[in-house]
């Protein structure tokens, strides 16, 4: 009775060890992917938050769906998504979307590039494909692929529409923001054409006014 006692608390030990352990790897996880998007985020001021809110609209649609993708695996994709940017040169990345042909040259190049860069962690595996194909279109006009319709992993489809709302809502380069009727307006009209028009009309639905103005403490979190 005694040894039966002994031996499973000593399981219970094992157990708490292993969790803690699979915890503490996580999180060492998460730091790394903080480390290059904070470094992302020096090299370009101008995407200062950009790949926080990503994934934040990216879990929400995730979470309208139904959540037919792991949170934590979709979070840490829409967060690394642009972190091939940090391979091209200094006032490329600074210039975030290019400022002239030879820029937006190599900034196309920043799916394949975040891709092989991520694929030294083996535990991204699974979500790196998501990086990689955030660029795609719905109608196939996308890169690097081309790949089309539900070709396009569910995980890229969906950072696409993150990104693409973000993109609107705060602009970038020479395009100015966009209110958020206007920005609803333009999301609407790229679905079939750059987005999955399924996902764009669950995004859409979402109560999206108040997800915009209570989304301000995430820009708190980080200053
Ligand atoms: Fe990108």
């Amino acid at each position: 009775m005694a040894t039966g006692r002994l031996y499973q608390r000593q399981l219970m030990e094992y157990a708490q060890d292993l969790a803690r352990a699979y915890r503490e790897i996580r999180a060492s996880q998460d730091d790394f992917l903080s480390v290059l998007v904070t470094l992302v985020e020096l090299k370009a001021p101008a995407a200062r938050g950009h790949a926080r809110r990503v994934a934040f609209w990216a879990l929400r649609l995730n979470d309208a769906l139904g959540r037919p993708l792991e949170p934590a695996a979709l979070g840490a994709a829409a967060r690394a998504h642009d972190v091939g940017k940090l391979a091209l040169p200094d006032r490329v990345i600074a210039s975030w979307v290019g400022e002239d042909d030879e820029g937006r040259e190599l900034l196309a190049t920043h799916p394949q590039l975040g891709a092989s860069l991520l694929e030294h962690v083996a535990a991204f595996r699974g979500w790196i494909p998501w990086v990689r194909h955030h660029h795609e279109r719905w109608d196939g006009a996308g890169f690097p692929d081309g790949l089309a319709g539900a070709a396009i992993p569910l995980g890229a489809r969906i950072i696409a529409v993150a990104n693409g709302f973000d993109y609107r809502m705060h602009g970038y380069g020479r395009d100015p923001a966009y209110t958020l009727a206007g920005t609803t307006a333009w999301l609407e009209q790229q679905a079939g054409g750059a987005f999955d028009p399924e996902l764009v009309e669950a995004f859409v639905a979402m109560p999206l006014e108040a997800l915009w103005a209570n989304r301000l403490w995430l820009e708190e979190v980080q200053e």
